[in-house]
């Protein structure tokens, strides 16, 4: 893939806004587990189910329609799933009592893996809908309000996202300065640790023009940041606007003319699919930021062949010297599992001389997770526990403090910030690095939208801090 899930499967994040008309509208709350794809899935669905007459809501308890949108990435998230569902079922009973409905919806990659299984063992839900046929929820509902369960698994041959409605401009401008854009979903180089080519499908690109219109809708509504989504986001192609083949780069080249638009970011990479039309579009491109989530998994060849990575760690540092070379600056963020079956301590030590040898700036790191019908769960040797432990444990430390020195490295220096929000605390606001780290600077020191120069002061333990410069 990589979408790296930052927000934690255990965290659920509320897309959505407390609705504004106090009319007897129905309301509608989504819970969201997993990468960023799932977040702006969820906000798609916020459209899509506004335009159908709901409005959003994070109150629960009020909800008409309780939507769960799951991640089925790692370890017991379906467990999860069901003991969420457990919770949301005696709240559906106690609004029954009250003469209320509630359904209660299913969707996602969990929705996509377990369709129908879900309703058998929680009777309580009345949809199932995987991340191929959100554009049908409207029509599905509708279904569900007639007495029908329903489980919408299939891969649909239209295409989902010109089916689903643009967000209205002040949705947008409530969803903040930065915005997720898929372009790209699904993925065919299945890794054998990974349950995405299964939940999301194979790859499917998504045409330029679709791309640039939504792309100037967010510009027009304020937005200054755009992430491209997408499983294998740099295997990107489509019809240029002449007929021409295009690349991932050539769209960044497109993507920055779009007035308002000043910087441009991607995730998550396949270090095989890293073209030179991108790596061009580092060194030419000044909006598009010289941060890059890479994942490499392993440094290990040996475990890199059973993954099916197809490639090996030389691949990959060579690789890296290619993009430095033209953006010296860029910082590197990857992805890492341990334990995967067959991992000795030796393949372990060489994860870990790669980690020490690319230096990242951030990383994500995993214990393996057997995951059901992919072919690393049905491997021999599969690594004890304890062990994944402890390497998770070592791997993490040195990560961590290599983050930090990335962090400290930066103290007294002048960096490009946009400014996104107000702060926790009085008086603060949030800004963003090219490096995605929070930058916490005085209220004063700029306006949400504005990009400013502003000098580092100090690190904190997940943030810089600031001042005008
Ligand atoms: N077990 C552990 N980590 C996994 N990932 C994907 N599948 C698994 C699994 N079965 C990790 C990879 C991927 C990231 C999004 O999640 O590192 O890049
Ligand atoms: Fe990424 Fe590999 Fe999973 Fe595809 S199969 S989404 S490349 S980890």
């Amino acid at each position: 893939m990589d979408l790296t899930t930052i927000e934690s499967d255990e965290i659920g994040t509320v897309a959505g806004q407390p609705a504004a008309r106090a009319t007897a509208a129905r309301k509608v709350f989504i819970k969201t587990y997993g990468c960023q794809m799932n977040v702006y899935d969820s906000q798609r669905m916020t459209d899509a189910l506004t335009a159908d007459g709901y409005t959003a809501t994070d109150a629960i308890g009020e909800a008409d329609l309780v939507l769960l949108n799951t991640c089925h990435i790692r370890e017991k998230a379906a467990e999860k799933v069901y003991s969420e569902l457990g919770r949301i079922r005696d709240m559906k009973a106690e609004r029954a009592s009250a003469g209320r409905e509630m359904l209660i919806g299913v969707a996602g990659c969990v929705a996509q893996a377990e369709g129908a299984e879900i309703i058998r063992r929680s009777p309580a839900v009345d949809l199932v809908i995987g991340p191929q046929t959100y554009h049908r929820l409207p029509n599905v509902l509708a279904r569900v309000r007639g007495g029908e369960k329903i489980v919408e698994t299939d891969y649909a041959i239209e295409d989902k996202f010109e089916h689903l409605p643009q967000p209205k401009r002040a949705e947008v401008i409530k969803r903040g300065v930065t915005a997720f854009l898929t372009v790209q979903e699904g993925c065919d180089k299945f890794c054998t640790f990974c349950v995405v080519p299964y939940t999301r499908g194979s790859e499917v690109s998504r045409p330029v023009a679709q791309i640039v219109a939504e792309a100037e809708r967010l510009a027009e509504a304020g937005v200054r940041e755009v992430t491209l989504l997408g499983q294998n986001v740099n295997a990107w192609h489509g019809e240029g606007e002449k007929g021409q083949e295009w690349g991932l780069g050539r769209l960044l080249f497109r993507l920055s003319e779009i007035p308002g638009l000043a910087r441009l970011r991607y995730t998550t990479s396949h270090p095989r699919d890293m073209g030179d039309e991108l790596i061009a579009a580092h060194r030419d491109l000044p909006s598009l930021m010289p941060y890059l989530h890479l994942p490499v998994q392993s440094g290990s060849d040996r475990i890199l062949k059973t993954m099916n990575r197809r490639h090996t760690a030389k691949d990959y540092l060579a690789l890296l010297d290619r993009i430095r070379a033209v953006r010296p600056d860029i910082a590197l963020s990857g992805d890492f599992i341990v334990g995967f079956p067959g991992e000795t301590g030796a393949d372990f030590e060489a994860t870990m001389e790669l980690v020490r040898q690319v230096t990242y700036a951030s990383a994500f790191s995993f214990k393996y997770s057997p995951r059901p019908g992919t072919p690393g769960a049905d491997m021999a040797d599969q690594v004890p526990e304890t062990v994944k432990d402890e390497r998770l444990q070592r791997l993490q430390a040195l990560l961590l403090k290599q983050q930090q020195d990335f962090g400290l490295s930066l103290v007294g220096s002048t960096i490009d910030t946009l400014i996104e929000k107000p702060g926790r605390q009085a008086g603060q606001k949030v800004g963003r690095s090219p490096w995605l780290q929070p930058v916490i600077v005085d209220e004063k020191a700029g306006e949400i939208g504005d990009i400013i120069k502003v000098r580092i002061t100090k690190t904190g333990y997940n943030s810089l801090f600031a001042e005008l410069a």
